[in-house]
This record gives structure tokens, sequence and C-alpha cells, in this order.
């Protein structure tokens, strides 16, 4: 292994997904007592509430490509199987222990290259658009994906009420970093806080969505509440959790995943399965709640599916290089 000082896990030492599902199939099996493999005891239907937090009424979006019609990740898997480094590098992790996140009273600063700098407190961006429902597919760049019905409305939305100036040509977002709630900051494992960006083009796309909730709720707090970014084109580590700054820049931002490892990670990080990543495949994709030993891996589709409204953002660029 090459030295690249700092502590990122290898994929050697991180349980392999497949591993990981059996154990828990197994688990769920000799729970159930029974030789057949049980079901998840809490998965929802799609469309239907979990009763578990404050609800989040919304209407169903009309941003072309913002629902997908496919079967929508249960509520338990989409809510206990997440990446979320503050709260440790498991998958388990963040469910167990993001109970310490206080999301009251929180605000978003808005800042930089824009007319209209402000600090916008969570009621006040809950109130700010229409709340959406958008069906959208989150593929990680380790080779899992979801669906997922988030709630929340365009980032355009915000980005036009603050008026970027000329200068603006990147979008970064600071999300929060409060050794006090998170134990997973005193591990080196990325450069604190966590940090992505876009360019303003991709930011302003309409289906670069700010979201409040998911499955007609407000967000548990192991998924980025109470607001966090989800840009359904993009591998799943840009969209940020837990947003407390939105900063307008000339300059393209270095992200934390770059500066943790450039070669593996880089700005665009559009889904594109012929950019391998360098450690593996980006081929396929296992969805979640598929799992078991004859599941088969899904093909993974260029901008996870939605080239049709976002390929003539890269129009001329050779996508190997950026990618
Ligand atoms: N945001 C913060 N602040 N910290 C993180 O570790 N992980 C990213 C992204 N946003 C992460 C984050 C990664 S790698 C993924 S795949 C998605 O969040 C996972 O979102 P989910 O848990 O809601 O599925």
């Amino acid at each position: 292994m090459q030295d690249r000082g700092f502590n990122h896990p290898l994929g050697s030492e991180i349980t392999p997904i497949g591993v990981y599902l059996d154990r828990r199939r197994w688990m769920q099996g000799a729970a159930a007592g029974a030789a057949t493999v049980a079901l998840p005891a809490a998965a929802v239907a799609q469309g239907a509430r979990p009763g578990k937090l404050a609800a989040l009424p919304s209407a169903r979006s009309n941003v072309a490509g913002a629902v997908v019609m496919e079967k929508a990740t249960s509520y338990n898997d989409v809510t206990t199987y997440n990446n979320y480094y503050e709260f440790g590098t498991d998958k388990s992790d963040p469910a167990r222990a993001a109970g310490s996140l206080k999301t009251r009273p929180w605000a978003v600063a808005v800042e930089g290259e824009v007319r209209k700098p402000g600090v916008f407190d969570i009621e006040s961006l809950l109130k700010l658009s229409p709340m959406e429902e958008r069906i959208y597919r989150l593929r990680c760049v380790e080779g899992w994906s979801m669906v997922i019905p988030w709630v929340g409305w365009s980032l355009a939305d915000l980005i036009k009420r603050v008026e970027p100036t000329g200068n603006a040509k990147f979008v970064q977002f600071v999300t929060l970093a409060d050794r006090a709630q998170m134990p997973g900051l005193s591990s080196p494992v990325l450069n604190w806080p966590y940090t992505e960006a876009l360019r303003l083009d991709e930011a302003m796309h309409p289906l670069t969505l700010l979201a409040f909730g998911l499955y007609g709720e407000v967000l548990p707090n192991q998924n980025g509440a109470p607001v966090r970014l989800v840009v359904p084109w993009k591998y799943g580590f840009k969209s940020g959790k837990s947003i407390v700054k939105i900063r307008f820049v000339e300059k393209q931002p270095t992200t934390s995943w770059e500066q943790a490892a450039s070669e593996e990670y880089g700005f665009y990080s559009n889904v594109n399965p012929q950019v391998d990543h360098p450690r593996w495949s980006q081929a396929t994709e296992r969805r979640i709640g598929e799992d078991g030993l004859f599941a088969k891996k899904r093909r993974t589709l260029m901008f996870n599916g939605y080239g049709a409204q976002v390929a003539p953002l890269y129009a001329g660029m050779d996508l190997k290089r950026f990618f």
C-alpha cells in the first residue's frame, strides 16, 4: 500500500458487503427461528409513512427524472445502513450513535460571492420553497445503491434567492463538525469538517435537491438531519449531510475526499460505469434489500440513469480525465 498520509480504511479493512449482508440474513433467519430467511420486519411499503418522526408533507415532484418507478428501499434499510463518518465508519454506526446530534437550533450560513448573503435558520429554510417528494436512486462509490423517497426542494430555489455574483463559479458545502456530538471526529479518517462542492451549474440543476426528509418524515439524524444535499447522478459522497454553510467561490474547492485520496475520489464523481475506482469496478451495483446469495447485481447506469437530464452539463468534457 502506498503511503497516503492518512488512515482511510482500505477496502480490505472494511467488511465486504456480501459478507455483511449474508451475516445479516443469517441473523434474521436465526431470530425468526426458522430455516428460511425472514424479510426485514420494519419494511415500509412505498408511500407509507413509518410513523417514527415528525411528518413532512410534500407534493409529488414534476421535475423531469425526479421520480424513478422502482421499488423503494425499505425504511429500515435506508436508516440503518449508512455512511456518516462523523459517527463511525461502520455502516451500522450512524443509526446507533447519531442520537447525540442536536438538530435544533440549526442555521445555514450562505456566504461568499453572492449579493445577498445571510444566515437562514432551519425553520425559514423549511418554508423557503414548496416541499416535493422525489424518489431518487442513490449510488454509493462502494458499489451499492438504494431508492429513496426524499422530501425537499431544488437547491436552485435558494441560490436564486441569494443572487450569485459573476465571480461565483463553484458552490462549497460545509457540514457540522462538533466533537461534543460526533464521536467519529476523534478519528483522522478525513479532514473535518466534511466538505463537498459542485460547479455552479450543477448546483443550479433542478435535480439537485436540498433534502429535509425521507419517507414523508423529517430526516433521521443518521441520514443527515436536519438538512443535506442529494445529487442523484453523482456518487453518494457528494451528498453532504447536516450542512451548516454554503459558500460561493470562484476557484474549484478541494473536497474532503480529494484531500484524503485524490486518485480515488475526483471532484466530479459522476456515476460512470466506464471509470473504475482504483480498487474496484464500477460496472455493477448491489441494490440494498435485494441481498442474498442469489440476488443478481444490477448494471450501473451512466449518470446513475439521469443522463437525459444532466449529460448536457458535461458536453465536450473527457469524463475519464475529469472523473
Ligand atoms: N456527509 C457527511 N457529513 N459525512 C459522511 O460521512 N457520507 C457520504 C454522504 N454524505 C457522508 C456524508 C456517503 S459516502 C454517502 S454514500 C451518503 O452520504 C450516504 O447517505 P445515506 O446514509 O443517507 O444513504
